[in-house]
Parts: C-alpha cells; sequence; structure tokens
C-alpha cells in the first residue's frame, strides 16, 4: 500500500506537511527558495513589519544543551521587500506563508494587508515573540489583545490568518479558544520558550538582551502538550513547531492533533536534507502502520488517551 503524505491545510496543498518555521533563513527569496527546492511542503518568511527594524545587538544567539536561545529583536527589511521575495519563492511551487508582526491592531491589519497584495498565499501573525515587550509579548500573553488583533486581521483580509501564539503563559488554551472564536484559520504553537543563559566568567547574561528563547528538543515535549491540549478544545486546524528534528517527532505531533509541522531549529542539526528525511519516515511509518494519509493520524493519541 502507498500512503500519501500531500495534504491540506486552511485551503492551501502541501506536496507534505513539514513547513519552514519563520526566522530561520526565510531571510529572502533566494533562500526561501532553496529550502523549497529541497523539500518543504511550504515556506514562512521572517517575521516582517511595517518599517525596517534593526534588532538587538549581538550576541542575539547562543547555543544550549539540546537548544538554541535567541534574542534577534525581529530584525527585518520591512514589507517593502516581500513581494520581491514571494515571487522569487513562488518559482517552486510551494506556498509562501508571510509572517508579520506589529505594536498595535491597526498595524497587524495593515501588514496582513500588505502580505496579501504583495502575493503571498496565507499570513501568519507573530503575537509571539517573547523578548520584543511592545510586540510579541503584550499583545500574546493577552487572550483579549490576541483575539482582537485576529478580529481586526480576518476583517481586512481574504486570504488565510494563522495566529502563532506563545508558550510563554498559564494557559494556552484559553488564548487558543478565542484566537479560533475570533476567526483565525489555524493555530501555530509554540513560537520559542522565554530563557536566559548565563556567562560565568564575567558574570553576566549572553545575549546582549538579557532573556531569550529557547528552540529545538529541548521545548518538544512542551510543545507536543500545547498541541495536544488545544486539539482536545479547540476546532481549527493546528500547526505544530517547537523541537521537530526526527519523523518520529513529527508523528508525535500529527499524533496529538497538528495537521502541519513547522520545522526550524533542526536545520541546524541536520541540513536541509531533514525535509526529505521527515517526508521519508513518516511515508514508510504510515505505509508499516497501514495509514493511507496523514489525516488519519492527526489527534489520533488525543482520542485513544485519557
Ligand atoms: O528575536 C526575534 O527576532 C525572535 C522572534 C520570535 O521569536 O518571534
Amino acid at each position: 500500500m502507498s500512503a500519501k503524505v500531500a495534504t491540506e491545510i486552511v485551503g492551501l496543498q502541501l506536496r507534505n506537511p513539514f513547513i519552514l518555521a519563520a526566522g530561520i533563513l526565510g531571510i529572502s527569496g533566494q533562500t526561501l527558495r532553496r529550502v523549497a527546492e529541497a523539500g518543504a511542503g511550504a515556506v514562512v518568511t521572517k517575521s516582517l513589519g511595517l518599517e525596517p527594524r534593526i534588532g538587538f545587538p549581538n550576541p542575539t544567539i547562543v547555543e544550549t544543551p539540546c537548544g538554541l536561545l535567541n534574542a534577534m529583536g525581529l530584525p527585518n527589511p520591512g514589507l517593502g521587500v516581500l513581494r520581491e521575495e514571494v515571487e522569487e519563492a513562488r518559482k517552486t511551487n510551494v506556498p509562501v506563508i508571510a509572517s508579520v508582526y506589529g505594536c498595535c491592531e491597526s498595524d497587524y491589519a495593515e501588514a496582513a494587508s500588505l502580505a496579501e497584495k504583495a502575493g503571498a498565499d496565507a499570513v501568519e501573525l507573530n503575537v509571539s515573540c517573547p523578548h520584543v515587550k511592545e510586540v510579541g509579548k503584550q499583545i500574546g500573553q493577552d487572550p483579549d489583545a490576541v483575539a482582537s488583533v485576529t478580529a481586526s486581521v480576518k476583517g481586512r483580509v481574504k486570504f488565510p490568518v494563522i495566529v502563532k501564539l506563545t508558550p510563554n503563559v498559564t494557559d494556552i488554551v484559553g488564548i487558543a479558544k478565542k484566537t479560533a472564536e475570533a476567526g483565525a484559520d489555524a493555530i501555530a504553537a509554540i513560537n520559542t520558550v522565554s530563557g536566559i543563559s548565563i556567562d560565568i566568567d564575567v558574570q553576566r547574561p549572553i545575549l546582549a538582551a538579557g532573556a531569550g528563547g529557547l528552540s529545538g528538543p529541548a521545548i518538544k515535549p512542551i510543545a507536543l502538550r500545547c498541541i495536544y491540549e488545544i486539539h482536545s478544545e479547540v476546532d481549527i486546524p493546528l500547526v505544530g513547531c517547537g523541537g521537530i528534528t526526527t519523523w518520529s517527532d513529527a508523528v508525535e505531533f500529527f499524533l496529538a492533533g497538528a495537521s502541519a509541522v513547522q520545522v526550524g531549529t533542526a536545520i541546524m542539526y541536520r541540513g536541509l536534507e531533514v525535509f526529505s528525511e521527515l517526508e521519508k519516515g513518516v511515508k514508510e511509518y504510515l505505509e508499516s502502520k497501514r495509514f493511507e494519509s496523514i489525516s488519519q493520524l492527526v489527534g489520533l493519541a488525543c482520542r485513544n488517551g485519557s
């Protein structure tokens, strides 16, 4: 029996459910294209704002056991570059999702509208950057603010709206519920987990910004728990993100309720080959367990679990 890894999410047809996560290599049309050519099912751009932003001074990234801690400060050239990026990445026929951020509802609505006009296939609202206070943190940790941003964006654009949530809250399920009620087409979970690394020689935090966001295998169980709990309460598609490195990680996320997964830090460990490795491994798993498609896995562990 031959199993199918092609799938659909928010109306986007994906040749596989493995999506490049925001912020990793999505810094130009050429890099997005390279990732798509390496086998990603869709690509998400670096988070873009209405104006260019320099970001934080170095050091902005440090390796920790089983992960990376980053505080880049959302450096980006602004949404003006998006049309060119989309045109370049599109040469591969892979959907391009624009990640956008803002400081208030109207910023997000304007940014999403510009992304739609630039030709992106969908928008991902970054309401979850853990260390840029006025952007991610203040909005993403407030359920009503996330809902208002989502509703404003939905009122302004016609293409699909995905909202990327932060795990740095006590009740991500409550926020997910409000996000879905506000009209989001899908939820991506999770963005990075807030953390600090300290240099014991100079006795100060290593990152110039102090705290940063942890990604990679260290956060996989947290991300998986978030997807599992959200899937049990919320009825819109979920995109899993957080530490997915191997095909079995991806299978765990599908079983917990994700319809697709994003891959970021794993590229540092396994190179761009990670996308073809994930596709091959998941296809073999489906066939060995006699499933015909990924949709048959989605949420199965929630239905089988306690
Ligand atoms: O610092 C950064 O640019 C990180 C952004 C994010 O985690 O969303």
